[in-house]
């Protein structure tokens, strides 16, 4: 048996993304650089993936670039303001990706950035009043980076809201999406967002290929050199069957869209309903109406806790401890540490996918059940 609820860490590949990628794993191999008819018809695919993309966003193909995924773009975004947008405040928050904590963290203490962390209220959601006086404060160009939904415990931001305060004080603003695309509508023509983040590999496309979406009126110069690929903004032969993947995942996903979403919705709710009946002291991690792929359950003090993940494990169930990211060091998580939940209480985080069935549902619980309670 093997049960899969780590979808926020990644997710299987679609079979109808593989059967759109296997072509150019097989026969379509041009490099896309090439001027010759292999190369102009790789070339021909990857335009058309970037110009659908972009239509979903309802943005112009010139503002997609890809990239290896959520970590490149966010590092881009950021790091790329610093240099080339003349930013010398970055207001973020500590629950944020290490993709952006780490590179925010480093561009400080090289003396490039001042850097604000916006405060956060008990459920680890934004402060945005605090936000809001920390942009009214703010001393040069800033930007704003926050993420659209946490990837532990799905706390969603108001992205209209922060758009609304970067307008009003004249801010760049950087949303890590990684953990909404494929899952929420977004349409940046109505709300105004100079970046946003896209990894493939969290709604079924392949792992290693995302994309960033750049804003025409924040004109930044590349992060990696060394070739005209990506219209001089990437440097390197692109991931080509990534890519007809990512623009596959992407199409099937908004295809799909309500009815995959009302689907994961109700497994998340069952699965919530039948912990918090049927295990006493059981508190959530996530609020109700967050990122509805995400449970993250938090168990009550116990000596059984430390073995939790790891007896999940060997009943064939994968899960997350904290991070995706992390899993695997026992590190703690930064995002959890905020919720200032007891000590010896343990998270888990649960996050579904299409491919999850109710019948699965039922058996994680009744496996919790017996490992917590047993
Ligand atoms: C919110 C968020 N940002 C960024 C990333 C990093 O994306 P990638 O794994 O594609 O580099 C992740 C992946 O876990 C994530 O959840």
């Amino acid at each position: 048996m093997h049960i899969y609820l780590d979808n926020a860490a990644t997710t299987a590949l679609d079979p109808k993304v593989v059967d759109a990628m296997l072509p150019f794993m097989q026969h379509h191999y041009g490099n896309p650089s090439s001027i010759h008819a292999l190369g102009r018809e790789t070339r021909a695919a990857i335009e058309r993936a970037r110009k659908q993309i972009a239509g979903i966003f309802h943005v112009s193909p010139g503002e997609i670039f890809f990239t290896s995924g959520g970590t490149e773009a966010n590092n881009m975004a950021i790091q790329c303001s610093v240099r080339d947008l003349g930013v010398t405040h970055i207001i973020s928050s500590s629950i944020e990706h290490h993709a952006v904590t780490h590179t925010v963290e480093a561009l400080a203490k090289s003396g490039q950035i001042q850097l604000s962390w916006v405060h956060l209220l008990p459920d680890g959601s934004v402060d945005y009043a605090h936000l809001e006086q920390l942009l009214a404060e703010k001393k040069g160009k800033t930007l704003v980076s926050l993420m659209h939904a946490n990837n532990e415990i799905g706390v969603l931001l108001d992205i209209q809201r922060v758009s609304n305060l970067c307008i009003q004080y004249e801010a760049y603003f950087h949303c890590d999406t990684v953990q909404t695309i494929a899952h929420y509508p977004l349409d940046l023509s109505q709300v105004k967002v100079h970046f946003i983040s896209c990894a493939a590999h969290k709604f079924h496309g392949p792992k290693g290929v995302g994309f960033i979406y750049i804003s025409s009126d924040a004109q930044i110069k590349p992060l990696i050199h060394g070739g005209a690929q990506e219209r001089n903004m990437r440097a390197g032969t692109e991931n080509l069957y990534g890519i007809i993947g990512l623009a596959k995942a992407l199409e099937l996903a908004y295809a799909e869209l309500d009815t995959t979403s009302t689907y994961i919705r109700s497994l998340r709710t069952h699965m919530a309903n039948r912990l918090e009946k049927e295990i006493p002291g059981i508190l959530f991690n996530c609020p109700a109406d967050g990122l509805y792929t995400v449970l993250n359950v938090n168990f009550p003090p116990s000596e059984k806790n430390d073995m939790l993940l790891f007896n999940l494990d060997i009943a064939g169930i994968a899960a997350s401890g904290g991070s995706a990211c992390s899993s695997g060091s026992n590190v703690g998580s930064h995002v959890i540490a905020v919720l200032n939940r007891p000590e010896q209480s343990a998270a888990v985080r649960f996050s579904f996918s299409k491919f999850n069935t109710m019948e699965e549902i039922d058996t994680v619980v009744d496996k919790v059940k017996e490992i917590v309670l047993g």
